[in-house]
């Protein structure tokens, strides 16, 4: 699976000849499975133009409520309401800039999930972290908090996100054993709940991925694809990376 993470990038001039040539490329066959996840106000016109594509729609983000009086939140409903798939939770710019802490992102997890959408449930360690020794403690951390408030049952239908804070937007990709070992981590941390859901789940790898370094990630063991940020908003870079993932 490869899922592009168009964070707050494009504008309808933009988006609209690269959404174009995704859907065309996908068509004459690509297998992965792709997904895009733009921002909230694209969705509608994103949603028509991906219907019998067989690419996905995803959500960036979504609200921890049902409804109710959340002045500018979207909750999992509405967007099940313009045929999103999936929603990503947790991503480290959110819980960095938006003080999105373990609790609260285990909570939109759970709205995902009875929402009946998929969340891309992204974890990962700040570069000190790593270089203090503690990467499995915080995933282990960031994990548990999920799986204690929905249970291993919900990660039936979820994918998981290892996207290492010191790989975003850095240029700076783990190389792929560093990956694979944070991924064979959290597999093996699933597994102790539940060993058919932590072989089944999805693992995807994201941080600086590009066109030169998918093929070398997905070739890892436990590594089941990828979540793009800036690489997919070109169109040749993220149609290679699709490639990759075969
Ligand atoms: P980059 O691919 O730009 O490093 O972003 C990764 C990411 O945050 C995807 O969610």
């Amino acid at each position: 699976m490869v899922a592009a993470n168009w964070k707050m990038n494009g504008t309808l001039v933009t988006i609209r000849p690269l959404l174009k040539k995704i859907i065309d490329e996908k068509q004459a066959g690509i297998r992965a499975e792709i997904a895009i996840c733009p921002p909230f106000v694209y969705l509608d016109e994103i949603s028509r133009q991906l219907d019998a594509t067989g690419i996905f729609l995803g959500a960036q983000n979504l609200s921890q409520h049902e409804s109710g009086a959340y002045t500018g939140e979207v909750s999992a409903k509405m967007l099940r309401d313009y045929n999103c798939r999936y929603v990503i939770v947790g991503h480290s710019e959110r819980r960095t800039l938006y003080g999105e802490t373990d609790e609260l992102v285990a909570n939109k997890f759970a709205c995902a999930v009875a929402g009946g959408l998929t969340p891309i449930l992204c974890i990962g360690e700040y570069l000190e972290e790593r270089e203090a020794g503690d990467t499995e403690s915080v995933i282990a951390r960031q994990l548990d908090t999920v799986i204690d408030k929905s249970g291993i049952s919900a990660f039936a239908n979820a994918v998981i996100a290892y996207e290492p804070v010191w790989a975003i937007g850095t240029g700076k990709t783990a190389t792929p054993e560093q990956a694979e070992e944070i991924h064979a981590f959290i597999r093996l941390r699933l597994a102790r709940h539940d060993d058919k859901v932590a072989d089944t789940i999805r693992i995807v790898y994201g941080g600086s991925i590009k066109a030169i370094n998918a093929e070398e990630l997905f070739t890892m063991a436990d590594i089941d694809g990828g979540l793009v940020g800036g690489a997919s908003l070109n169109a040749d870079d993220f149609l290679t990376i699709c490639h990759a993932a075969r």
